[in-house]
């Protein structure tokens, strides 16, 4: 379906792009359009999420984030969210033969209980073998922003490190360590945050676009980076 468009070929992003995160809205739409299960929409969004990180790559913007499931999503049906869980355990066997020697560090952002133990064994060893590498693909999985700065000021008050500064509550978050989100991504039409990254995106730039997922392109994304690079951030100043 994606056949007829000539993929411009970019070598970078239009403006300095450190870091861009996707809420990846519409799977189930797009599959209920076509009469089939929600689970093909994940499916299909599964595909949509290694073509536009593999783009992302391929501009050169070292960190990605995708939010692949909250930590709301488990009130969904129990067939779906083996879906969901399905498609991950399948991305990360995928990722262990193709990524092998690229220089793509994948991270799990999000709580690890409730998980299942061999899921999570598996995430834990991606995140080993690929630790350090150029490119962050950050997954965030049975992740809540809320719950992440709770996990962060619990983890600093075991510590003796409360009262703290901005500083030292960025550096507890599971994204510690690379920039703070500068573009924000939400296919599917809607206009609200849904709990994600609610700490690292205090100044990012939102994009919205009614496009469902596994319809979007890396054509749109380009046309939403050259619209990026127009934006005028002030992050509070004039
Ligand atoms: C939101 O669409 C999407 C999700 C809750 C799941 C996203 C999961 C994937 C794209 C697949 C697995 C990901 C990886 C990284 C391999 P929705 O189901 O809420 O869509 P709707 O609003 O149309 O119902």
């Amino acid at each position: 379906m994606f056949g007829s468009f000539r993929r411009k070929k970019v070598e970078t992003a239009p403006s300095a792009v450190s870091h861009i995160a996707f809420i990846m809205d519409g799977n189930g739409r797009w599959a209920k359009r076509r009469g089939l299960p929600r689970e093909a929409g994940h499916r299909a969004g599964a595909k949509t999420f290694s073509r536009i990180v593999e783009h992302c790559i391929a501009l050169g913007i070292p960190t990605v984030t995708v939010y692949a499931f909250s930590t709301e999503n488990w009130r969904r049906p129990k067939q779906e969210v083996d879906a969901i869980m399905e498609l991950l355990d399948r991305y990360i066997e995928d990722t262990f033969s193709r990524y092998a020697d690229r220089d793509v560090e994948v991270v799990f952002l999000g709580r690890r209980d409730g998980l299942s133990p061999s899921l999570v064994e598996k995430m834990e060893r991606l995140e080993n073998e690929s630790r350090g590498r150029k490119t962050r693909v950050n997954i965030a999985l049975n992740y809540g922003g809320r719950d992440e700065i709770v996990r962060a000021v619990n983890r600093l008050y075991e510590e003796g490190k409360l009262p703290c500064d901005e500083q030292t509550l960025s550096a507890a978050l599971d994204t510690a360590g690379r920039p703070d989100p500068d573009v924000v991504v939400r296919t599917g039409g809607d206009y609200r945050t849904s709990n994600f990254l609610l700490w690292g995106s205090a100044y990012a730039e939102y994009f919205f676009t009614g496009t469902l997922w596994p319809d979007f392109t890396e054509r749109e994304l380009d046309r939403i980076l050259t619209d990026y690079a127009k934006r005028h951030r002030r992050f509070g100043g004039l």
